[in-house]
């Protein structure tokens, strides 16, 4: 029998407070028209204090689970894409299986830039195709207004924070995850760093006053490999899954800049149509960027059971990949049939993991506080 890797449960988690461009106007000297025509975004989120890259991996968790209907006990390995991770170690991702009751999870972070959700989405699919696990939770979360340099009318503009996360489930059901391509080179590591606070240039007051705990980034030239790559791994990935462009839906690309996302499309000779873009509401989300605007597509009808869809990325490192998915949604619950005379036993069954699932919650609910 085959196995395939289904996206069955999806949910996103932004923070309360906007920013908008008429707000960077007092801070740095910019406009709404420079910010609007360059990039396409309008506004962005920016997390609270008492909020996190946990925080927001959280709740994306929780309703990405409820969607799948998947018991938190039920999952196998948790992965967090983030480029803006709580800590150095532990990782956030231990964090997040620690406060949804993951109990039975391995759990790590991934760090591919932005890149980060696409390298996870593929990883965990490959995974379950291999059979080595069933049920695996992928997360982008990020908090990166925490690194940007609010004096930097070069980088300010561009990011915001947001999680999102979806449920990857072993079926027999073709379908899911088909293909993906993950790539990188690193001679461009120098394009797009956060220098300071690793072991190479160690967290110190000169770092603190030179800025290098901040992002910096030669926006020109990200902007040049971006459009380079979209539609490059976009077509190898659809060659990988032996498709062909027509073929496709729906494109998801990572959410950087609007021209970056209509060069792609052009490049493609794709309508703009056909690649979702919501970056005027979010700015760049890194890592959480394709489920958001997955969570968005679906909610719009942008994106249904059946559609063919296309993940794509690129970020610092340099990084950059796409995942082929056959979209299928939620896997229809799968009822047991008892025969006559142990239908006494199914209820009595039903009775007991009901009150056990209630036991938990009340367990949860006094960790999770
Ligand atoms: N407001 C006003 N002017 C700004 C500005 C801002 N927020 N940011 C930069 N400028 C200025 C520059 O200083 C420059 O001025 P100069 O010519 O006097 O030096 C001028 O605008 C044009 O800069 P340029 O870099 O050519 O602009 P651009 O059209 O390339 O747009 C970016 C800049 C950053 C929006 C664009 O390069 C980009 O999006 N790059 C990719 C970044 C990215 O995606 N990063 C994340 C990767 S995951």
């Amino acid at each position: 029998m085959s196995r395939y890797a289904h996206i069955t449960g999806w949910g996103m988690a932004i923070p309360q407070k906007v920013l908008t461009n008429y707000d960077l106007e007092k801070m740095v000297e910019t406009s709404n028209e420079w910010i609007l025509s360059r990039t396409g975004i309008a506004e962005r989120r920016i997390a609270a204090e008492n909020e996190s890259s946990a925080s927001l991996g959280v709740q994306a968790a929780l309703k990405a689970l409820e969607v799948a209907n998947v018991h938190p006990l039920e999952v196998d390995l948790i992965i967090v894409a983030t480029s803006s991770p709580e800590h150095i170690f532990p990782a956030t991702a231990c964090i997040v299986q620690d406060q949804i009751g993951a109990k039975r999870a391995g759990a790590f972070d991934l760090s591919a830039a932005c890149s980060g959700f696409i390298y996870a989405l593929d990883l965990a699919a490959a995974a379950i195709r291999s059979g080595a696990l069933n049920t695996v939770l992928v997360i982008g979360a990020e908090t990166l207004s925490r690194f940007v340099d609010w004096n930097d009318r070069n980088t300010c503009v561009l990011f915001g924070d947001g999680a999102g996360a979806f449920v990857l489930q072993a079926s027999e059901e073709p379908g899911g995850v088909l293909a993906g391509v993950m790539r990188s080179d690193g001679s461009g590591a120098e394009l797009l760093t956060l220098e300071a606070g690793g072991s190479k240039v160690p967290a110190s007051q000169a770092t603190v006053l030179n800025g290098q705990h901040y992002i910096r980034m030669n926006g020109r030239e990200v902007f040049r490999f971006a459009t380079r790559v979209m539609a490059q791994s976009t077509l190898e990935v659809i060659q990988k899954a032996k498709l062909s462009l027509t073929e496709i839906s729906v494109i998801i690309p990572h959410q950087a800049n609007q021209r970056i996302i209509e060069a792609a499309a052009k490049n493609l000779g794709l309508p703009v149509e056909k690649v979702i873009s919501n970056i005027h509401r979010y700015g760049n989300t890194s890592t959480a960027s394709i489920p958001i605007a997955t969570c968005e597509a679906l909610q719009e009808g942008k994106l249904k059971a059946g559609d063919t869809v296309v993940f794509v990325g690129f970020g610092a490192g340099l990084t950059w990949g796409a995942v082929l998915v056959q979209w299928t949604g939620p896997l229809p619950t799968k009822k047991r049939v008892y025969p006559r005379r142990y239908r006494w036993f199914a209820r009595l069954r039903s009775r007991i993991l009901r009150l056990w699932r209630r036991v938990e919650g009340f367990l949860w609910g006094k960790n999770a506080t």
